[in-house]
């Protein structure tokens, strides 16, 4: 299916939307846990949410892609412009494999290129996910993090040698 869609940074008016598609997105999925919705929140109203864009079709949002920070163990590792973390991602369930996630998490790499970013960790689908660059990582994984879904995007630096970790709001 093919359709046309534009990326715009988040406004307020789109949060409960944001949410809705959210939790409509993940409910059927096994891995969910349920509160990837609430999630997104969390960072926002804590000063965690680095990047927040929605896909829009006319009025309409129909995905969303969350980035927030991450934290090498060794603090030392910290060059550039940080480590972030990618998700929650969702697209709404009746548009989905229509090239809207894919455009949302390349907009969002891109982003993290102008910032300098060191690299971009995510838990996720590692077909999917490999697309994009990310490679399993299971001796950077933290004990937190499930070991086979764990990836890594090296961007500013490319020889990434420290466990990194999630945003601690991820485990609250
Ligand atoms: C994952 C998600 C954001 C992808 O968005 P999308 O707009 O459907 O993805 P795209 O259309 O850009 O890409 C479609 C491709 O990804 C693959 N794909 C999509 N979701 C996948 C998944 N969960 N696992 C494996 N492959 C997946 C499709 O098979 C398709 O592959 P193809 O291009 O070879 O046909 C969307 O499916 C979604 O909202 N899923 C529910 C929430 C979720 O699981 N989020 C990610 C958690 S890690």
């Amino acid at each position: 299916m093919t359709v046309k869609f534009t990326i715009r940074p988040e406004q307020a008016c789109d949060y409960e939307v944001i949410y809705d598609i959210t939790k409509r997105a993940f409910a059927p999925m096994p891995y969910a846990g349920g509160n990837e919705q609430d999630l997104i929140n969390l960072l926002r109203n804590n000063d965690a949410l680095e990047i927040s864009l929605v896909a829009q079709i006319g009025s309409d949002i129909v995905g969303h892609i969350a980035f927030s920070k991450a934290f090498p163990e060794n603090e030392s590792a910290n060059v550039n412009g940080g480590y972030y973390a990618l998700g929650p991602i969702a697209v709404d369930p009746e548009l989905q494999r229509s090239g809207i996630g894919s455009a949302l998490i390349y907009e969002g790499i891109d982003i993290l290129r102008q910032r300098e970013a060191a690299g971009c960790i995510l838990v996720g689908n590692i077909d999917y996910y490999q697309r994009f660059g990310f490679k399993t990582a299971p001796h950077l994984c933290p004990k937190s993090e499930p070991k086979d879904h764990y990836m890594i995007l090296p961007l500013a630096v490319k020889n990434i040698d420290t466990i990194i970790g999630f945003h601690p709001l991820f485990h609250s």
